[in-house]
């Protein structure tokens, strides 16, 4: 068996709506594999989301304990699980989530600033050229398609070289040219820096390309 670098255990989440309490993820065990290709299935609603939070430590569980290389992050301050969460985790969302006011280099600069890398630019730089965007550097979000943002925010899931990526229905905003460029490009980086990639899809397309597919029903992983 390879090595862990996620695991969780015994996670519950319920969110407040008015006056009630929905429970979206019931009891959930999982690990992760160093390296492994691993897809979250499930229907719209079916908690991928959520779950992909917190795997990541965005969210706090109710219950259970997120260990990520072994230490146990869920009891982490957020001033002590930002830091920890640039350099370790990268992440690609549905809605690009480019930041408006900068270019699409500094949208990809930003985490290495945030980390202290001098070779920051030059990093950014070299990832813009291998999704063939080097001469967009220099554009804003809104000068960019919908296939562009998400090429610069692959880039910048992935400047930290981070150990794991989720990716939360990354062509999902996208038509289906985009989209398979943007699984070819996700595929192709995460081999050249050899990570491990996290994603919730409900496209059985990407689905059967995974190493391992977990599916959420009711809460639950339905193996
Ligand atoms: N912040 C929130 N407040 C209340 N309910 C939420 C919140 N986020 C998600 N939910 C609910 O939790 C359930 C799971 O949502 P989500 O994790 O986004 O599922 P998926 O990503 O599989 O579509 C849904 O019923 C959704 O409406
Ligand atoms: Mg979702």
């Amino acid at each position: 068996m390879a090595d862990k670098v996620l695991e969780a255990v015994e996670l519950s989440k319920s969110y407040r709506v008015d006056d009630r309490r929905i429970t979206v993820l019931d009891n959930i065990s999982m690990a992760v594999e160093k390296g492994e290709f691993l897809v979250i299935e499930g229907k719209s609603g079916s908690g991928k989301s959520t779950l992909l939070s917190l795997l990541s430590g965005l969210y706090k569980p109710d219950s259970g304990r997120i260990l990520l290389n072994d230490r146990d992050i869920t009891g982490l301050s957020e001033d002590q699980l930002a830091p920890f969460r640039n350099r370790t985790i990268g992440y690609v969302f549905q809605s690009f989530h480019l930041i408006p006011s900068l270019t699409a280099l500094e949208n990809i600069m930003f985490p290495a600033e945030l980390n202290h890398d001098p070779a920051a630019t030059a990093k950014a730089a070299e990832l813009l050229r291998r999704v063939d965007l080097h001469q967009r550097d220099d554009n804003f979000p809104h000068q960019l398609s919908g296939g562009e943002k998400q090429r610069v925010a692959l880039c910048r899931a992935l400047v930290n070289s981070p150990q794991i990526v989720f990716a939360d229905e990354p062509t999902g905003n996208l038509d289906s040219a985009n989209g398979e460029t943007i699984l070819q490009l996700l595929m192709k980086l995460r081999r050249e820096v050899a990570t491990t990639l996290v994603m919730a899809t409900h496209s059985r397309e990407i689905s059967s390309t995974a190493d391992r597919i977990l599916r959420l029903v009711d809460g639950r992983i339905d193996s």
